[in-house]
């Protein structure tokens, strides 16, 4: 017997088996929307009146089983109210899966996070693909809220504290085998076996018995223990989260340390905390980041095109590293250097890049077999792609692709990883210009989540959609920038961090202004950042970026360049590193910070956003808020420099500005572009 819902394939086998097949209409991804658990909670009661002998959940869909709960419906809640409601319907739907009076058994591949990874808790089995493609996840606190729909008690039951806690804190992904180890799934099997998997689980369920927790992990969760586990907890947590922007951790942590020997009142409480947390301002803002993310992946849509070769010229810092995240993605890749130690280096580095992301020594392998030192060009006629990453000198890159040109692919796209040059002033060399773009990567290359795709006006739109498809295929996210001095991230940052450094020469202890950044949020102050970018390429780019804006290159970042004081990879910088953290001295008690210090900082970084949005450098507020978050890390729970502009309005924020410039000169003077935002 079979039945089809809008999301939902439901068939009732010979064996008395009902299978229910996730299959979310219009969507290639299962995501939890009201409309799809109204259909599971009608499904569910019509079970629970004639049961079958089992019950098997399972997706069509490639991508995998449920990639979460539907993140634009968390926007649209007007209260908390409503917001409870809501969750205590997904409550109410899952405990009746739940108490189904047979075995129920989740068949999971590829994505099952949030409220999917619950919906699989819910199940008494789960079994999953072992494929590296299987991610299991409670990611909650990324969107700035905890598991909502029973996630937090039914993982702790079933990991134990000290996992389950670790596994929602961090929001890490899973794979099959992981999980396994830790109790999430009773099986990580190939997909193939999943049919026979399910009806071997629900002929026998009193064969699958998990090991019990061990007794330590069990003490964990013991009314007198969990406040003081919960405590070395939080002290980890506090390290990475403060309280004040980011509520989630905290609340789970209280949650289990008050609600865990009741169950009913701590999924009660479940409830009502992610209902508060969901209307607060950072889950709206987080949700806000997750949106933009989705948004950047968008652009780089484009199926149809496929490239597989790689070519990249220049095996540098950038080059070296561009080159060994195309190969770790499953590109062929030929790498170029005049320099035959540069390549060696390269094969190094990737080597202990892969070794650490792949684990597995055939994955290494053959990763390391898809990177080919090139030191002759050999790849250029083969590549779909030619990155170069030569020195930053407009001549020397002009020669290098009016050389090239004639050997590439008709069809080959050339790119630039140039951080500072006008795209026009390098394509004048080529006989097709329109085909040069520029790929911005950032340094470190695997670490940076953003490339800017930059486009000259001479720059052809569809070599720039490839650009953007190929920078999604290698996981990265794309925004689109036209070729101006800095292009979007650089430009904003110079400000922020040539402040930091007139404060440092006004005598304001370092820590005291990294700390002003970092209790804005920023994930590290401006003077570190600027040890670890490295001096000399600070300089680099600020000489550069004064030619054209009202930037001032402190007289004290030439002197520590030309001393050799380049930062972390010295050694020295404006802090002194040890082992590779910098020596952080505590100013005295007696010192007192400017008032306007945090404000400096902040507000030199907005004024360039709205002067990059007046200049056109990007499309949007939020393509700039995207493109600031993912490539500066602007906090991230303010919702990006445009949000943050709407939340405190315009008006205030240009009047700050107003009394910063009588103070400070005229660097703080209101881009007239202000004028369009905040109202
Ligand atoms: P680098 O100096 O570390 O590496 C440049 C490499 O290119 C050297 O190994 C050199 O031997 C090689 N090379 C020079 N001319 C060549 C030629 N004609 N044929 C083959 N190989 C040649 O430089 P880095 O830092 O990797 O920068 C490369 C490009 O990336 C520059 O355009 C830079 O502006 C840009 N960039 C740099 C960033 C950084 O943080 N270092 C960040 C983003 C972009």
């Amino acid at each position: 017997m079979s039945e089809n819902y809008k999301h939902w394939q439901v068939n009732r086998d010979n064996n008395d088996i009902a299978w229910l097949h996730i299959d979310k209409a219009d969507s290639t991804t299962n995501v939890l929307s009201a409309e799809l658990l109204n259909e599971f909670e009608i499904i569910l009661d019509d079970l629970t009146t004639t049961p079958p002998r089992g019950v098997a959940i399972l997706s069509n869909k490639d991508s995998g089983f449920v990639a979460g709960a539907d993140v634009n419906e968390f926007t649209q809640f007007e209260n908390e109210d409503e917001a409870l409601t809501a969750i205590r319907r997904g409550h109410t739907i899952f405990n009746k899966l739940e108490q189904l009076p047979c075995p129920t058994v989740a068949l999971i591949h590829g994505f099952c996070l949030g409220g999917g990874m619950e919906l699989a808790l819910a199940c008494k089995y789960r079994v999953a693909d072992d494929d590296p493609k299987t991610k299991l996840g409670l990611p909650e606190v990324k969107l700035g809220i905890h598991p909502g729909f029973g996630g937090t008690v039914r993982s702790i039951r079933a990991m134990g504290a000290p996992a389950a806690m670790n596994f929602m804190l961090s929001g890490r992904n899973m794979s099959a085998r992981i999980a396994k180890r830790q109790r999430l799934i009773h099986y990580a099997t190939p997909k193939r076996h999943f049919i026979n998997a399910a009806i071997s689980i629900i002929n026998n369920p009193q064969k699958i018995k998990l090991q019990p927790l061990p007794l330590w992990i069990r003490l964990a969760s013991y009314k007198h223990f969990r406040p003081f586990v919960a405590k070395m907890i939080t002290k980890k947590v506090a390290a990475k989260a403060p309280r004040a922007h980011y509520p989630a951790p905290y609340a789970l942590l209280e949650l289990w340390v008050h609600h865990y020997d009741d169950r009913k009142e701590m999924l009660d409480q479940e409830a009502q905390s992610v209902a508060k947390l969901i209307i607060g301002r950072t889950a709206q803002n987080l949700i806000r980041v997750f949106t933009l993310q989705d948004e950047l992946k968008a652009l780089g849509r484009y199926d149809d095109y496929q490239p597989k070769h790689v070519h990249v010229i220049g095996g540098g810092v950038m080059g070296g590293d561009i080159a060994a995240w195309c190969a770790f993605r499953g590109f062929t890749v030929t790498i170029q250097d005049q320099k035959k130690a540069a390549l060696a280096n390269v094969s190094k580095r990737a080597y202990r890049l892969y070794k650490k992301r792949l684990k597995i020594k055939r994955l290494i392998t053959s990763a390391m077999d898809r990177l080919i030192p090139d030191p002759k060009g050999n790849g250029l006629k083969r590549a779909d792609i030619v990155i170069e990453a030569i020195f930053e000198d407009a001549k020397v890159k002009q020669d290098l692709f009016k050389s090239i040109e004639p050997i590439i692919k008709p069809d080959a796209i050339l790119a630039t990883n140039t951080s500072s040059i006008p795209l026009d002033e390098i394509n004048i060399a080529l006989k097709q210009p329109s085909r040069l773009v520029g790929l911005h990567f950032f340094n470190p290359v695997a670490m940076m989540p953003l490339v800017e795709i930059v486009k000259s006006p001479t720059t052809d739109e569809d070599v720039s959609k490839k650009a953007a498809a190929f920078t999604k295929q290698l996981s990265k996210l794309p925004l689109p920038v036209t070729s101006t001095p800095g292009f979007l991230v650089n430009r904003v940052l110079m400000p922020y961090l040539m402040e930091a450094m007139v404060l440092a020469n006004e005598g304001v202890p370092l820590t005291v202004i990294d700390k002003a950044a970092t209790d804005y949020g920023m994930p590290m102050g401006p003077i570190e950042l600027a040890d670890t970018v490295g001096l000399d390429i600070c300089l680099h780019v600020a000489e550069n970026l004064s030619k054209n804006m009202s930037i001032e290159v402190p007289e004290k970042l030439k002197y520590m360049v030309e001393k050799g004081l380049l930062g972390k990879k010295s050694g020295q910088g404006f802090y002194l590193f040890n082992k590779g953290k910098p020596v952080k001295e505590k100013p005295g008690k007696e010192y007192s910070p400017p008032n306007d210090l945090q404000d400096r900082l902040v507000l030199r970084l907005l004024n360039e956003a709205v002067a990059c949005l007046r200049d056109n450098v990007v499309e949007t507020e939020r393509q700039a808020d995207a493109g600031i978050i993912f490539g500066t890390g602007f906090a991230p729970f303010r919702g990006g420099p445009f949000n943050y502009i709407n939340y405190r309005g315009q008006e205030q924020l240009t009047k700050m500005l107003e009394k910063l410039q009588s103070r400070h000169g005229p660097r703080f003077s209101a881009d007239e572009g202000w004028l369009k935002t905040g109202n």
